[in-house]
């Protein structure tokens, strides 16, 4: 991972370019790094905020040899690297909520966004897209987002170095593909299970559908997929949408 890094001044997402480039036969780990994103992109159709030179906003090049059933996994793979790498740099103790928010103290400070291209059920390649709110300050964030937000610099007190945390996290990605290339998924699941705040918590899923259920997250399972158990004790799997805690 990051053999070939493309870094911009600014940019509307770095998904777009990064996306451009897998199109044009760029290889797995190639990496894309704005200071800013002007229409940064988030989950669900939603917006990310990416302010200049506060963040890492970046976009890597994934190939895998898997069918698309198995990105939910890669999904998470990339949420438990950049967890990892966060409690490995800051010792803040970062957790995440499924499929693979990172709160610290309830806020949010980091979420990734996996976009796959396919043809005929076969992947042609994944954009693991990476934001991380390394260095804004409290006064840095907009008023819709200043009840649910935070950076390191205001959890961990001190300024963040961006280029370390970056290498971390390649490190990190490195590592877990490496281990899931050998042993597949099972291990994976036992680091996201206990970096997860979802595990044991009574939570409300919307699946892509807008069917809301309600239960106790009890796991993941071997596709990737969230396992709630209702108050009935039926056991109902989350592949998509959102959770509340
Ligand atoms: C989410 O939590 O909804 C996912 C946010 C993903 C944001 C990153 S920033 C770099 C990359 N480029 C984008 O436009 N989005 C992702």
């Amino acid at each position: 991972f990051g053999q070939r890094i493309v870094v911009l001044d600014s940019t509307v997402s770095t998904q777009q370019d990064a996306m451009r480039l897998a199109e044009e036969g760029a290889p797995e780990g190639t990496l894309v790094l704005a200071e800013e994103q002007t229409a940064g992109r988030g989950r669900l159709g939603r917006k990310w905020y990416s302010p200049r030179g506060k963040g890492i906003w970046m976009s890597i090049v994934l190939r895998p040899a898997q069918p698309l059933a198995f990105t939910p996994q890669l999904t998470l793979l990339t949420g438990v690297a950049v967890c990892r790498a966060i409690r490995r740099l800051t010792g803040v103790e970062a957790g995440i909520k499924w499929p693979n928010d990172l709160l610290i103290h309830g806020r949010k400070v980091s979420g990734i966004l996996l976009e796959s291209a396919t043809e005929d059920q076969r992947v042609r390649y994944c954009i693991a897209g990476i934001g991380i709110d390394v260095n804004l300050n409290v006064e840095d964030y907009p008023e819709e987002l200043s009840h649910v937000g935070t950076s390191l610099k205001i959890e961990a007190g001190l300024e963040v170095d961006r280029t370390a945390l970056i290498a971390a996290v390649l490190e990190e990605m490195e590592l877990l593909s490496k281990l899931y290339a050998e042993q597949g998924f099972q291990p994976i699941a036992m680091l996201w299970e206990a970096l997860s705040v979802t595990m044991n918590r009574s939570v409300r899923a919307h699946t892509g559908q807008g069917i809301a259920v309600e239960g106790t997250a009890v796991g993941l399972d071997p596709s990737g997929a969230l396992v709630i158990e209702t108050n009935q004790g039926e056991r109902i799997q989350v592949i998509s949408g959102d959770i509340q805690l």
